[in-house]
């Protein structure tokens, strides 16, 4: 597979058009933003972790019938996905309280929630991610009632497979964001699933080992995403 021009350059990734159709490459980069890019910064070698690590979750999760957009991964740093389009919803779910969500309602971290929360916000940077509910998103025309069915059923599956998978290697998934794509009338995950996109606590400490201590400033941001990555034992 050749890569051609670059399509796009995120925050922390760089898309390729391939000559293969309907196939692009993702760069996965060490570059670091927080706060809809208002903080800036560098974690060495992430960009190896999280790619790696997303194949190795996907790969899982298209067992367990979760369909997702990996096609083979071609580097360190370099996956080839299937081109979809991207819903512009971020979708979030929660299983303690952190973040956005104790700041709006003032619930303490590490508060464990009765039942796994869902929410969305509109994929927009230049109105820094607003919440949406699903009401929103079909009068915005986002995504279809039954993209919307489609995306809550997948992301519940992927949260209990993820909560208990992590649980096994001594850590508690309190919550993550995903993005879905439309690829051939299908919706499939894309995005990444990472410790820039996830929080994940030890189970034992409690010790962030995610991208909280990038963006709170708590230090060894490089350790915990090592750390991580060893647990997962990830050849
Ligand atoms: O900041 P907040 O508490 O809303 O974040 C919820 C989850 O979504 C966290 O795991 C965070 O890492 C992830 N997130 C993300 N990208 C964003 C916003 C949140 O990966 N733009």
């Amino acid at each position: 597979m050749k890569k051609l021009e670059m399509l796009y350059e995120g925050k922390a990734k760089k898309v390729y058009s391939t000559d293969v159709e309907d196939v692009l490459i993702v760069d996965y980069k060490d570059d670091a933003t927080a706060f809809n890019g208002l903080k800036k910064g560098t974690i060495v070698g992430k960009g190896v972790i999280n790619n790696k690590m997303t194949n190795h979750l996907f790969a899982l999760l298209e067992k367990e019938g979760v369909p997702t957009h990996l096609v083979k991964e071609l580097s360190d740093r370099e996956t080839a996905v299937k081109k979809v389009e991207i819903v512009p919803l971020e979708v979030i779910v929660r299983n303690v309280a952190a973040g956005s969500f104790s700041k709006k309602l003032g619930i303490e971290e590490g508060t464990k929630l009765f039942s796994p929360t869902l929410e969305f916000s509109y994929k927009n940077d230049e109105l820094g991610d607003p919440f949406i509910n699903d009401y929103y998103a079909l009068a915005l025309g986002l995504a279809t009632k039954d993209e919307i069915d489609k995306i809550t059923e997948l992301v519940f599956k992927v949260n209990s497979f993820l909560c208990k998978y992590f649980e096994k290697l001594g850590m508690k998934l309190i919550d993550f964001k995903v993005e879905f794509g439309r690829y051939k009338g299908q919706i499939i995950l894309a995005d990444e699933i990472s410790p820039d996109t996830c929080r994940l606590w030890d189970l034992e400490t409690n010790e962030k080992l995610d991208k909280d201590r990038f963006r709170r400033d708590l230090g060894n941001v490089e350790d915990a995403y090592k750390e991580v990555f060893a647990r997962l034992g990830i050849k």
